[in-house]
């Protein structure tokens, strides 16, 4: 049997990134994979640059995109709202035609500073992907809230409910591809 394709993609670019943290939990829980991990540093999306030709990042995300069986976000809270980073990918991603986002599967989380885990940016990013009609496997919200005291420095993240919530969500999201 082929493994399911999962492409992770965080809405934080930094490489000591907490978003990163809860997606390696994620791709643990899923199990057997192909894991692709999506860049999104990507230029700003512009219909000028889009007209001259798709930057190959942009076309190497898409086609990740179009391979995946299922997707799982990641991505902090900065001023009450979701990541340009992730906003930016996501406006890419909803350009080629056919469509490579229509209902593909995918889980959201959150990581951030502060105590609400960025549930706002959360909320957003799920309006966006159900505008984009992605098929949001749905749930209480995966909030890691002050992720700076939650995650051990090698990226283990010992809190049981966390943890739980996490191997619920992917296994629902596995039981979609
Ligand atoms: C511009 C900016 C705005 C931020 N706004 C928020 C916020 O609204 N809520 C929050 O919980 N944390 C906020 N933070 C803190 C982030 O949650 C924190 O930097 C987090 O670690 C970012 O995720 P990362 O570790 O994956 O990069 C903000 C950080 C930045 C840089």
């Amino acid at each position: 049997m082929t493994k399911p394709v999962l492409l992770t993609m965080s809405g934080s670019l930094r490489s000591g990134s907490y978003n990163r943290m809860p997606l390696a939990q994620a791709v643990a829980a899923f199990g057997e994979a192909e894991v692709i991990e999506g860049d999104l540093n990507l230029p700003l999306y512009d219909g000028d640059v889009e007209e001259a030709g798709t930057p190959e990042a942009v076309t190497r995300l898409c086609d990740q995109m179009a391979r995946a069986d299922a997707v799982v976000i990641s991505g902090p809270e900065y001023n009450k709202g979701y990541s340009g980073v992730l906003k930016n990918a996501l406006d890419w991603l909803s350009r080629p035609s056919p469509s490579v986002l229509k209902d593909k599967p995918v889980a959201t989380m959150s990581a951030a500073a502060g105590r609400t885990g960025g549930e706002t940016a959360q909320f957003q990013t799920i309006s966006i992907l159900i505008q984009l009609q992605m098929q949001v496997v749905h749930g209480p919200l995966i909030l890691v809230a002050a992720a700076q005291d939650e995650f051990g420095e090698d990226g283990s993240l010992p809190n049981d409910f966390l943890q739980k919530q996490i191997k619920a969500r992917m296994q629902r999201l596995r039981a979609l591809t």
